[in-house]
């Protein structure tokens, strides 16, 4: 079989290790892939994740029989409709549910149709409308949102009336994040622990992957600005009985509201909840896999995820359930100096050991020398019988490789 992934960060690296474990593998393709990926896939550096003609021609011409997409862009772009159309299975939900992601005002209209737990929210097309807003509120925090894609930065929590009102200027007037701000969703400030859920779905049967652990903020003692998310490890505390009954009956009401709107939705779900007082909440929905929780769940995965992910995006899971290795697994993330914020690229990084024992999250091939491309730069995975084996062991990787400003958390798995 030959399978063709779009992506080229560390989720998909992790993505492309599990999928080439599978016998059923003859070739894995990556477009645009990363010097890690290259290891083990034919890597089509070229192609946009988002042109989908093209993808699709290579498809063709590679006769790939499965498109597993990492990203959200190529989704909500619509990838998965052409490429159906065109009778080759993804892994990845349609245009219409990508917008579960894509547009954080459908994914709320959505979640007050079918009853779904989560904050209350108002929308506003009009800067005025929405400046008005502002003048009758009265307790802070607020939170405001771009509707659309805003590379995960499209989320303010102003702390007081100045806040809010630069941030409907940031998003309205200046577009700093083009036509995703022209409409802004206002949502009720929860307060909670924050948790990320990953489903795996044909779009009728939805299988509940183990919690994985993401620390989201640049430093120790989760000090400074969120970030995509500096380490993880998996499996996290077990839920208890009465949090995933409750969890399990908000997942009904999405399925529910899924399956009735003819979703179609063959992929991973990804739902971040919130443990208000209340009970779970949704803070958003994700039609991708986290990153770097990817990283610490795929070396846990007991099953051959290629034949699952396939069945999946054949729309037939059958009988099949997800099963999982005993043990754990951790990722820390080496980001460059300046993370959040700018960084520099191109810094030359030196490896004491063979650089595909990493996963490759922004690296490129400069000549013969791998150099920084991203903010988050390399994970260091490793897996052990415990988690602190399992850290430990991580941790001896992310001491063997440097480059100029590198810089990573210490207290993963605190
Ligand atoms: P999102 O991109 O919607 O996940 O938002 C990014 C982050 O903002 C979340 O992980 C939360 O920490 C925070 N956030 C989003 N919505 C809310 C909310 N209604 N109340 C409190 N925090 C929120
Ligand atoms: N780690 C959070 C995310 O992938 O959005």
């Amino acid at each position: 079989m030959n399978v063709l992934l779009l992506g080229g960060g560390g989720r998909e690296h992790a993505i492309a290790r599990k999928l080439v474990e599978s016998d059923k593998l003859k070739t894995l393709y990556a477009i645009p892939g990363n010097p890690g990926i290259e290891s083990i896939a034919e890597v089509e550096s070229s192609i946009s994740v988002t042109d989908i003609d093209e993808i699709l021609s290579f498809a063709k011409e590679k006769q790939v029989d499965l498109i597993f997409c990492g990203p959200e862009a190529p989704l909500v772009a619509g990838v998965t409709d052409a490429a159906r159309n065109a009778g080759i299975p993804v892994f990845g939900p349609p245009q219409y549910a990508a917008q579960l992601e894509g547009s954080k005002l459908f994914a709320k209209e959505f979640m007050e149709k079918y009853n779904v737990p989560t904050a209350g929210f108002h929308k506003y097309t009009s800067y005025n409308d929405a400046c008005e807003h502002v003048e009758k509120v009265t307790t802070y925090p607020i939170v405001i949102k771009a509707d659309g894609l805003a590379a995960g930065k499209g989320v303010r929590i102003p702390v007081n009336k100045d806040e809010a009102l630069a941030t409907l200027e940031d998003f309205m007037v200046n577009k700093i994040f083009g036509d995703a701000g022209s409409t802004v969703v206002f949502e009720e400030f929860m307060t909670g622990e924050e948790m990320s859920l990953f489903y795996i779905t044909d779009g009728k049967k939805f299988m509940q992957m183990i919690a994985a652990k993401d620390y989201k903020k640049a430093f120790d003692n989760d000090e400074g600005d969120n970030t995509g998310g500096m380490g993880s490890y998996a499996p996290h505390q077990s839920l208890s009985d009465s949090l995933q009954k409750q969890i399990d009956s908000m997942m009904e009401k999405i399925a529910d509201g899924m399956i009735r709107e003819n979703m179609d939705y063959r992929g991973v779900l990804y739902v971040g909840i919130m443990i208000t007082p209340d009970g779970p909440k949704v803070v958003e929905f994700n039609c991708r896999f986290g990153d770097p929780e990817t990283q610490v769940l795929m070396p846990l995965i007991d099953n051959d995820f290629l034949e699952l992910t396939l069945a999946a995006a054949r729309g037939d899971l059958g009988t099949r359930e997800l099963a999982w290795k005993d043990i754990y697994a951790a990722c820390v993330v080496i980001a460059s100096g300046g993370y959040p914020g700018s960084y520099p690229k191109g810094k030359v990084i030196s490896f004491e050991t063979d650089p595909s024992d990493y996963i490759h999250a922004g690296t490129r091939f400069e000549g013969e020398e791998i150099v920084t491309s991203g903010g988050r730069v390399l994970n260091a995975v490793a897996t052990g019988k415990t988690k602190a084996e399992a850290l430990d062991n991580a941790y001896r990787l992310a001491r063997q490789v440097q480059f100029d400003g590198a810089f990573y958390r210490k207290d993963i798995g605190s």
